[in-house]
C-alpha cells in the first residue's frame, strides 16, 4: 500500500503542474507570472474571470434553475471554479503604478488603494466558491444553491466597488 503522506504529495505536485499549466496556457507564453508584462498580466486576469463566468452561470443554470440530477457535472464545475478562482489573488499583485498604466483593464484603483478591503471581498469570494464546492461534493443541492445565489449577488457587489466598468 502506499504510504497516505505519498499520496497527499503526489496529488499535490499534478495540482501545483495543473496549475502551472493553466497559467502558461494561451497565447502568452512565460516562464513564470514575473515574466509577464503588466498588459499580459490584465488579459491573463481577464480571461480567468470570463471562464469562471462561463463556468459559474452554466453551475448556477444547473443547480438553482434545473435542480439537477448530474450531480457529477456539477461537482466538476464547481471544483473548477475553485482552482480558477484561487489564480485571482496572484493576478492582482500587481502594484498601482503599473496597472493605471493598463488602458484594457476594467479595475479600479480602488483594488489598490482600498487594497485590504478589496482582498477581503476576494477572500471571502474563494471561501464561497470553496463552500460550493463542498455542499456538491456532499450532496447537499439545496445548501450548494444557496451559497450560488449569495455568490451570484457577492460578483456584483465587487464589480460595483472595484470594477470601472
Ligand atoms: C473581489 C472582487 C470581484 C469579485 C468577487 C468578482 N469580480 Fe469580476 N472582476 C473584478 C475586477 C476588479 C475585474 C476587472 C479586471 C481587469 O480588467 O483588470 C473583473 C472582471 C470581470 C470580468 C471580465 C470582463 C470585464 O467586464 O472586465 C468578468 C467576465 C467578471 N469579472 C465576472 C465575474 C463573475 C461572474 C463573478 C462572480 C462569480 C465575479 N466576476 C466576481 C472583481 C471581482
Amino acid at each position: 500500500m502506499q504510504p497516505l503522506c505519498q499520496t497527499l504529495k503526489s496529488s499535490l505536485v499534478a495540482l501545483l503542474l495543473m496549475a502551472a499549466v493553466f497559467l502558461l496556457a494561451g497565447p502568452v507564453q512565460a516562464q513564470t507570472l514575473a515574466e509577464l508584462s503588466p498588459s499580459e498580466i490584465v488579459a491573463k486576469r481577464q480571461q480567468v474571470f470570463e471562464a469562471i463566468e462561463k463556468t459559474f452561470k452554466q453551475l448556477r443554470f444547473n443547480v438553482v434553475n434545473q435542480r439537477t440530477t448530474d450531480l457529477q457535472q456539477a461537482q466538476s464545475d464547481a471544483q473548477r471554479l475553485v482552482q480558477l478562482s484561487n489564480f485571482l489573488p496572484v493576478l492582482f499583485t500587481q502594484p498601482a503604478t503599473a496597472a493605471g498604466r493598463v488602458q484594457e483593464s476594467h479595475a479600479a484603483p480602488e483594488v489598490w488603494t482600498e487594497s485590504t478591503h478589496f482582498k477581503r471581498e476576494l477572500n471571502e469570494f474563494l471561501d464561497r466558491m470553496g463552500r460550493i464546492d463542498e455542499e456538491l461534493r456532499f450532496g447537499s443541492l439545496n445548501q450548494a444553491a444557496d451559497m450560488i445565489d449569495v455568490t451570484a449577488k457577492s460578483c456584483r457587489q465587487c464589480h460595483r466597488l472595484f470594477k470601472t466598468r
